[in-house]
């Protein structure tokens, strides 16, 4: 018995071991799981799922004949005399070649549609007569930015975009190779510094879908997540508006007094909270955070207490984060929460 793997004396124990084991990997492949490729509900991820698909099938179907043969072989020219030795064979032309030419013509076959996907779903150009939201994304240890350039809007972590619109991506990286990765709208995309890749999204219905970094990128690489928010032309437009509002002066004492410290301390060399001094570009943009229902690339649900637990010691929350443990005392986290929460 090795790790736990049953002997093969109990065969009911191997049984239940591998139905077990069967149950687990099935259970993966959930329907209603948010990030399941082979539910797609974007035409980029259709495209990708059909292709999969038909690679699968083919699959299966060399499984079957490469197997069949094998077990006939295996019955059909066993040993049947104690001691007898078969025949004896070495190579056998038309054999050789045919195994050589088939795997080469199903892979001819296979190249064709893997082809037209990747220029499908990497065409930025959309259709004549189609309208697409442009997007340039930009990877950063831990986070996303979007840039909205026909908007005026930057934001992180959440990509909001209207159901049935066609999204142009303008992937990048500002420091290492990232891979931006939405699995119910679309494939991979790799950010990398330096270099544009583009891209497409659109989601068929309104929700919320969980999207990751999909390139191991450093210790927070697995909190470096993201949601796209697919909503109503009316919602989407609700919310541009709203974030090309400057957010409103906090009015309560401790969302003022937080301003005073943002002001004053060191947020503003890397944030940006428009309609202030703060205009700082390594972390991500302040001026909506407290509209976001997530917070730090995505990881935590954006409330009071996990804002507070992040500023008093992020590299605790994500190992690796740039933002450092300023030491604050509470009760300048406690105002800081309160400003930061106030920016609708
Ligand atoms: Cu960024 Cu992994």
């Amino acid at each position: 018995m090795v790790f736990g793997v049953p002997s093969p004396k109990s065969p009911g124990l191997a049984t239940g071991f591998l139905l077990g084991l069967a149950a687990l990997l099935i259970a993966g492949c959930s329907p209603t799981d948010p990030a399941n490729i082979l539910v797609p509900t974007g035409p980029v991820d259709r495209m990708e799922a059909d292709l999969f698909n038909l690679i699968y099938y083919i699959a299966i179907a060399v499984f079957i004949v490469v197997e069949g043969i094998l077990i006939y072989t295996v019955i059909r020219y066993r040993s049947r005399q104690p001691g007898e030795i078969p025949a004896q064979t070495h190579g056998n032309t038309l054999l050789e070649v045919t195994w050589t030419i088939i795997p080469c013509i199903i892979l001819a076959v296979i190249a064709v549609p893997t082809l037209t996907t990747i220029v499908s779903a990497t065409t930025t150009t959309p259709p004549a007569g189609t309208n697409a939201l442009n997007v340039k994304v930009v990877g950063h240890q831990f986070w996303w930015e979007f840039d909205y350039p026909d908007l005026g809007i930057v934001t992180a972590d959440e990509l909001h975009i209207p159901t049935g619109t066609r999204v142009d991506l303008d992937v990048g990286s500002a420091d290492v190779i990232h891979s931006f990765w939405v699995p119910k709208l679309g494939g991979h995309v790799q950010a990398i510094p330096n270099q544009k890749n583009g891209s497409w999204i659109l989601a068929d219905t309104a929700g919320t879908y969980k999207a990751e970094c999909f390139q191991l990128c450093g210790a927070s690489h697995a909190n470096m997540r993201m949601i796209v928010v697919s909503e109503s032309q009316a919602d989407f437009d609700k919310w541009v508006a709203n974030m090309k509002a400057t957010a409103a002066n906090p009015t309560a004492a401790d969302a003022q007094k937080g301003a005073q410290i943002f002001a004053t301390g060191a947020c503003t060399g890397c944030h940006t909270i428009d309609g202030t001094k703060a205009a700082g570009k390594v972390g991500p943009n302040l001026t909506h955070i407290g509209s976001h229902t997530t917070l730090a690339g995505a990881v935590l649900e954006n409330t009071p207490q996990n804002m507070a637990m992040w500023i008093h010691n992020p590299p605790a929350v994500k190992p690796g984060s740039i933002m450092p443990n300023l030491n604050l005392p509470d009760d300048q986290v406690t105002a800081l929460v309160a400003y930061l929460e106030s920016l609708k």
